[in-house]
């Protein structure tokens, strides 16, 4: 790591801020500070004053290739690989993405390849009472994970998941959280369920990360509908615990990096009408490699 960049623990058990990366100019050796920073610590606060879209867009290039969008409607003009998070409307219409992250999730998780790291730009902050509202939290899935008695360990990690794009919207309809037109054909067809491990392998610390979350994840697989329910709901308890969590309180040019593999989270929606406005870029992950195949490796 270089001198001039110093990573500071928020001192929960996520989180930290990295200061002196050279945003407008990034070295080889911030991209290096950066990555380390993540697998330590899973989420990374950066403050980017002025950051513009294509430093954004190298920033998130220099940490791992991009995620390909396949929702572009949000979109920033001439900038297809960043989309706008906003409830923002003109002309009566919505300007970016107005409920994502309701429920607690991974990027991604859908695809084959879910994404890596995520990195959210704040523009436009809600306030009351001169505070920020708006927030968004993190929780371990390492230390979630670690935390779960042995045999539960055990068990889970020989079970299989499916994460489902249809399911996700389903549950946002649902509790009426959807603000977005419901799935075409087209779009069903072009994300179909997929099945991941329900305990996977970190790629970089080699750790394992519990793999399930509650907007993503519609069964265990394997299991009858009741008893994948009940697994699937006291995991998705145990995941929201305080304990294992770091809560981002926004400032106007924070750039929050996370890494999906290690960290889930959720966007609090308490700010009512209040404009609220950020830029999202995702980046590509692995295919998830089963926490099993790790053990059997190790015993072999
Ligand atoms: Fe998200």
């Amino acid at each position: 790591m270089t001198e001039r960049v110093q990573v500071e623990s928020f001192g929960t058990v996520i989180g930290a801020e990295v200061k002196g990366v050279d945003f407008a100019n990034p070295s080889a050796q911030d991209f290096a500070a950066v990555r380390s920073a993540l697998d330590a610590h899973g989420v990374v606060v950066l403050r980017v004053p002025g950051m513009q879209p294509p430093q954004h867009v190298r920033l998130a290039e220099g940490l791992a290739p991009l995620q390909p969008l396949f929702y572009g409607q949000f979109t920033l003009p001439g900038t297809p690989a960043l989309t706008i998070v906003s409830n923002i409307r003109e002309n009566g219409q919505h300007i970016g993405l107005a409920d994502a992250g309701m429920l607690w999730h991974t990027d991604g998780s859908y695809n084959r390849c879910p994404d890596f790291y995520s990195l959210l730009h704040g523009l436009e902050i809600p306030q009351q009472d001169g505070q920020p509202i708006g927030d968004t939290a993190f929780t371990s899935a390492v230390h979630a994970f670690q935390a779960l008695p042995a045999d539960m360990r055990a068990r889970l990690t020989q079970l299989t998941c499916t994460h489902s794009f249809e399911f996700h919207i389903e549950k946002k309809r649902s509790k009426g959280q959807l603000k977005r037109p419901p799935l075409t054909a087209q779009q069903k067809a072009d994300l179909p369920d997929v099945v991941q491990p329900v305990v996977r392998r970190h790629p970089n610390t080699g750790l394992p990360c519990l793999f399930v979350s509650e907007g993503h994840t519609s069964k265990i697989n394997g299991l009858a509908q009741q008893e994948s329910d009940e697994l699937l709901e006291f995991l998705w308890a145990h995941l929201r615990q305080p304990r294992f969590q770091y809560r981002h309180k926004w400032r106007s040019g924070d750039l929050v990096i996370w890494d999906n593999i290690a960290v889930q989270h959720l966007a609090i929606f308490d700010y009512g009408d209040q404009p609220r406005r950020m830029h999202r870029i995702g980046t590509l992950g692995p295919v998830p490699v089963p926490w099993a195949e790790q053990l059997a490796q190790a015993t072999t």
